[in-house]
């Protein structure tokens, strides 16, 4: 169930780079995170320290990874990247951490897979400024305090129910949910997206694509591009009639649904008779990943209207019935 205007693959990241905004004002949207941010930002330039840490979550390709961007460049800090899958043990955090130049912005992407040890190594980190640093073994073992170069966390993950609390409060700079995009910040995306791209885009396409977006930039992004593609191989001028012909070909509806999203409700409705299903049990008649149903396609399944999430399971809601038709 790899739908190829979602996964974030290669060629996605070269678009996410390639589109990224590098300023607050290209940030569209998510104005009440935006200027909470920036004036954690401008309180620390002033103090002339690094701001508190900054956790930010929400669906994928809502724009996290963009802010922990714009939180290095306001700053004027380097940015290193890292994710909670690559820190397996306690060394690899620690070698990151020692090694920062001062004042860097540290990003750690998908902060929930990080293990319980390596977040509580990090907590006297984030807290103090320090690592507790464990030297020899049985009784002559001693802990040592080792001071780390100032720097400031990012986290981010679609997972915020998987961050345990303490380590969520730790996050001193705010925890930000990021929310799906209205349609007039998707428009304003698409616009400016395809002047970065040197598109001629009249407003009736930019509506098409910010209207089958998932609500999500990422999606957006890549919709347009690929509805470029198609109008480039066919020799035909960007138009609503080769955006209709396009979602067409890539089994994409009005409502940005794929084959994939129908395909679930779908097996909701054949399957489990509409619901309540268990999220392991419709993964597996599916097979596909709990998690990437619950994070990736879900959300907006939800937002729609189309299912609904109870403790006893996924249920097909009558707009989701409605729309299988
Ligand atoms: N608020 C925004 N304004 C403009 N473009 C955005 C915005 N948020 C995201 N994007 C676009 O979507 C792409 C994916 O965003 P990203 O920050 O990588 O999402 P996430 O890290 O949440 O998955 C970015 O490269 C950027 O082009
Ligand atoms: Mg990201």
């Amino acid at each position: 169930m790899s739908t190829p205007h979602e996964a974030p693959d290669a060629t996605l990241q070269s678009l996410d780079a390639a589109l990224r905004p590098s300023s607050w004002d290209d940030y569209v949207g998510q104005n009440q995170i935006k200027a909470s941010v920036r004036i954690a930002i401008d309180a620390a330039k002033k103090r002339g320290g690094m701001p508190e840490h900054f956790l930010f979550y929400g669906p994928p390709g809502v724009g996290k990874t963009t802010l922990a961007h714009l939180v290095a460049e306001s700053l004027g800090s380097p940015l290193k990247t890292t994710s909670g899958v690559a820190i397996e043990r306690a060394a690899d955090l620690a070698a990151i951490l020692t090694n920062l130049e001062p004042n860097t912005v540290l990003f750690i992407d998908e902060i929930h897979r990080l293990s319980h040890k390596i977040e509580e190594l990090l907590y006297p980190a984030l807290e103090s400024g320090h690592l507790d640093i464990v030297l020899g073994k049985g009784p002559s073992a001693r802990t040592v305090e080792l001071a780390l170069p100032p720097f400031t966390l990012v986290g981010a993950t679609t997972k915020v129910a998987d961050l345990s609390g303490p380590l969520r409060s730790r996050f001193g700079g705010g925890v930000y949910q990021l929310d799906f995009y209205t349609e007039s910040d998707l428009r304003d995306i698409v616009q400016r997206s395809a002047s970065v791209l040197s598109l001629d885009a009249p407003q009736d396409v930019v509506e098409h694509v910010a209207a089958r977006s998932r609500a999500t930039p990422r999606v957006a992004n890549a919709l347009l591009k690929r509805i470029r593609d198609f109008s480039e191989v066919h020799e035909r001028p960007l138009s609503a009639s080769v955006c209709d012909e396009a979602c067409e070909l890539f089994g994409i509806d009005g409502l940005g649904l794929t084959k994939d999203d129908r395909r679930y409700l779908t097996t909701l409705r054949e399957a489990f008779r509409g619901g309540p299903a268990g999220i392991r049990a419709l993964a597996a008649a599916l097979h596909e990943d709990p998690d990437t149903l619950e994070n990736v396609y879900e959300p907006y399944l939800l937002r729609l209207g189309l299912i609904e999430r109870s403790s006893r399971g996924r249920i097909l809601t009558p707009k989701g019935r409605e729309y299988l038709g």
